[in-house]
Formats: structure tokens, sequence, C-alpha cells
């Protein structure tokens, strides 16, 4: 079987806590002879600077490289409000996907059918909700420059960020959105702001013109980012895929994560260019709920979206789909038993810790493999 080599990043806040989690399970997987993950740990975050001055090191950079595949906790948090801004904790987030060159982030919303009651829409507007949301990660006003602040010396000072994107960035994600597409419900939505910003002209005319030449098959349709996080929120069962760029998707990501009932219960998969050669690619997974400081250390986060982050590493890293599958049967299954962690506790079901329902997911999944 093969060997898969992990770095794991538990960073900052509940990251240690749900990354535990992940843990866990790739250490019954292994004793079980399922798959073979060696992992090693390192620091991300709030956590490395502390070690380290810096939110990742070089090394640990380099150990990223080497890895098939990096899996991500959380890192920020108010201890680290003040320090340099070069070095704060999202910095070693932003480094990673930059430097792995991790061009699409994949944030799927699913809703589980035992947590429709737990959004706070009405169940009958999300019951089967099944969106992906595609967000251009290693571009966008995230790495623009210039970025600055500058003293205009008059008790004024003048702060830039800087939006740019190049036909390149924007085909490769259109193409990464449409292949999904083709795979699901086959439409396709792209969300820009052209009626403001140069780079929403250019991302509609770019997407139309991938869409012409190579996917005719998917429905493509646009929306302007605004009034598609009102669609988001009015009507969400009419997308399938959205595709759009990093501060955008940054945003409408964390609405769709609610509709699904809490940020607790989103994965992200953050992938690279395909190697010509080897043909794997670069690939970081992560909850894309953030570090929660004000209930780390609690124990009672919710794992869930940080093993179904591993589940995504295990479909589109290392081709485990069916084992992946049985994650999310697993997941679905303890929920539909009324076990909940504090954030999507409803009334009359069990409020499960951390580990709790780390281990019963864990049950749930040993019990398909019985
Ligand atoms: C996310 C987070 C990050 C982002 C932060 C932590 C830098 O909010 O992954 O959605 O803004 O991309
Ligand atoms: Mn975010």
């Amino acid at each position: 079987m093969a060997n898969h080599k992990l770095l794991l990043l538990p960073g900052d806040g509940i990251g240690p806590e749900v990354m535990a989690e992940v843990k866990r399970l790739i250490d019954w997987l292994n004793a079980q002879g399922i798959a073979h993950f060696e992992t090693e740990q390192g620091l991300v975050g709030g956590s490395a600077y502390d070690a380290h001055g810096v939110g990742i090191t070089d090394d640990t950079m380099e150990r990223a490289k080497a890895a098939d595949a990096v899996i991500f906790g959380a890192v920020g948090g108010p201890k680290w409000d003040s320090v340099p801004y070069e070095a704060r904790p999202e910095a070693g987030l932003l480094r990673l996907r930059k430097d792995l060159g991790l061009f699409a982030n994949l944030r799927p919303a699913v809703v589980y059918p035992a947590l429709a009651g737990a959004s706070s829409l009405k169940p009958e507007l999300i019951e089967g909700l099944d969106i992906m949301i595609v967000r251009e990660l290693t571009g966008g006003v995230y790495f623009g420059e210039p970025k600055t602040i500058t003293d205009l010396g008059n008790g004024q000072k003048r702060a830039i960020d800087t939006q740019v994107y190049d036909t390149y960035e924007i085909e490769r994600i259109a193409r990464v959105a449409f292949d999904l597409a083709r795979k699901r419900r086959n439409k396709l939505t792209s969300m820009e702001k052209r009626n403001v910003m140069k780079s929403g002209v250019l991302w509609n005319e770019v997407v139309t013109q991938v869409h012409a030449r190579e996917y005719k098959d998917v429905t493509l349709e646009h929306q302007l980012a605004d009034s598609g996080g009102m669609n988001l929120v009015k009507s969400p069962k009419q997308f399938d895929v959205i595709v759009t760029d990093n501060l955008f998707g940054d945003m409408l990501s964390d609405i769709a994560a609610m509709l699904t009932g809490s940020l607790g219960m989103l994965p992200s998969a953050s992938l690279g260019e395909i190697d010509a050669k080897t043909k794997k690619r670069r690939s970081l997974f992560e909850p894309v709920h953030g570090s929660a400081p004000d209930i780390a250390g609690k124990g009672f986060a919710n794992p869930i979206a940080m093993l179904a982050s591993f589940g995504m590493a295990l479909r589109y890293s290392f081709e485990m789909g069916a084992l992946a599958d049985r994650l999310d049967a697993a997941i679905a299954a303890v929920l539909a038993k009324g076990l909940r962690t504090a954030d999507i506790k409803s009334e009359g079901a069990t409020v499960a810790s951390t580990s709790q329902m780390g281990e019963a997911i864990l049950r749930e999944l040993q019990a398909l493999y019985a």
C-alpha cells in the first residue's frame, strides 16, 4: 500500500483540539492497514510566532513542500493582535497558500439531514442543500501590490490594497470550477463586481471565454457578488458550483457555512496545479471555522469540519474516495443519532465534547468496516 506523508499543522486556538480527532482517525486507519499515513507535526500561526517570531518558519515551509498533503487546523487570536503585520499568525497561512501555489480553494456547503433545523434559515430553504464554492486563493486583493499605509503628513494616512488578476489566474480557477460542475449538477455561477471593478470585467470575460471554448455542455450564469450573496440566503438551492475571487470567496463561504447550521461544519481543500510529470498536486486541507479563541482549550469545539477536511484529503489527494464516502456517512449517522457539539445543539440533543464527537464518528466508521 502506498505510503502517504502528511504534515499536520494544528496552529492556534481550537486547532490542536480538533486536530487531535484527526490523529485518532489516522492512528486507527494505520492500525487497521486501511491506509498508511506517516505524520509529522509543525508550528504555524501564533504558536510559530511565540517560538520563532514568524507565522511560519522556512524549515516548516520546506517540510510542507516535501509532504504529500498538509492538514491545517486554524491560526490567530487576540493574543497576537499587536504583533508586526508581517509576522501575524495569518501570514503563516497566506505564505503556505502562496508558496505552495494553492490557487483553488474548494469549500463545500452540505446540509446534513439531521441538521436542517440548526440553520438560521427555514428548513425548507436548505434541506438537501449541496453547493460547492470555488474560491481563487493565491491572487486578488490578498496578495496584490502595492499594499501599503502611507503617512500623508497632514494628519491623514492613506491605505492601499490592490486587486489584481491576470487572464491565466482566472482561466485556471474557472477550469477547476467547470470540471467540478461536470461531476455534479452541471451548473456554474460566476460571481464578481463587473459593474464597478475592472478585475470584475476581466473575470467575467475570461470565464465566458473558457466556457465557450471548453465547457459548452455546462450551464454558466453570472451574478454580481452582492446580489449573489443575497441569493445565497434567499434561495441557496439555485446554486451548484460558485466560482469567485479570493475576497468575495472568503465572505461568501462564511455565509454558505452558516446555511449548514454552523461554521463548525464546513471543510475545505486548497489545491495547486497538477504536475505534468508526477500527476500529483500540492494540497492543504483546513476547516473554514478559524481558531475560535473564545472557546479554545475548553474541549467543546466541533471537530466535524476538521474531520471532513481530512476526508477531502482522502478524496482529492489520495484517491480514497470510498473511504471518504464512509467517513461522511459516519458523520451523518452520528448526527442522525442526535449527538451534537455545543455550536449545533438543539432541544433534546445530547451535547458532546470534542473528543466524544470524534470518538463517536470513529465508532460509526469502525461499524462500517466491521
Ligand atoms: C479563511 C480565513 C483566512 C482568509 C484568514 C485566517 C487569513 O478567514 O480561510 O477563510 O481570510 O482567507
Ligand atoms: Mn474566512
